[in-house]
């Protein structure tokens, strides 16, 4: 399935010169988030994984989708001070400033499988950073599967050595 086709492009949003692209109308289709879900779900290792893990908050849409496909529980990767209890943390730079995010401690057992979703890859800051944290609580994470890329922007590069996928390339 053509899934470019529910992908809006909004140009200055969130801010003067930026083209977004927005997902929303792909996640709200009763036709294509099915479909989404089960053509990631169908390409998936054959290995038996014990989490899907997402990242805030588009993350959370596809990830909790595909855990609930697979049979599985979903663990969240959240933004600092919005998970209760321990938890470890890990800070990364941002263009202007850095962001903090967050996994519950034993959400994930040491060595277990977990693949790593969100909704987009640009600079690749947010994924290397949930991925250095999964590394962290001791995950063994097989892959890490985007809806959409953004080419151009060094997340493939800052990604290099880990396994990752995107359904949806934009340059
Ligand atoms: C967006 C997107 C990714 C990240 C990609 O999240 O959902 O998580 O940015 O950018 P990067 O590759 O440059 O790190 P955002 O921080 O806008 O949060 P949201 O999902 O809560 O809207």
């Amino acid at each position: 399935m053509d899934f470019g086709k529910y992908v809006r492009t909004v140009p200055d949003f969130p801010k003067k010169g930026i083209l977004f692209y927005d997902l929303m109308p792909l996640f709200g289709s009763s036709e294509g988030f099915p479909r989404l879900i089960e053509t990631i779900a169908e390409s998936l290792p054959t290995k038996t994984l014990a989490h899907v893990a997402g990242i805030e908050a588009r993350g959370f849409i596809v990830g909790a989708a595909l855990a609930n496909r697979l049979g599985i529980g979903f663990v969240p990767i959240r933004k600092k001070g919005k998970l209760p209890g321990a938890v470890r943390e890990l800070s990364y730079a941002l263009e202007y400033g850095q962001d903090t995010i967050a996994i519950q401690d034993g959400a994930i057992g040491k060595g277990a499988r977990v693949l790593l979703v969100d909704d987009l890859l640009a600079t690749g800051g947010t994924a290397k950073a949930a991925l250095d944290l999964l590394e962290q609580v001791g995950a063994d994470v097989l892959e890490t599967v985007f809806v959409a890329e953004l080419i151009g922007l060094g997340g493939r590069e800052r990604l290099a050595g880990r396994k990752i996928r995107s359904l949806l390339t934009y340059h």
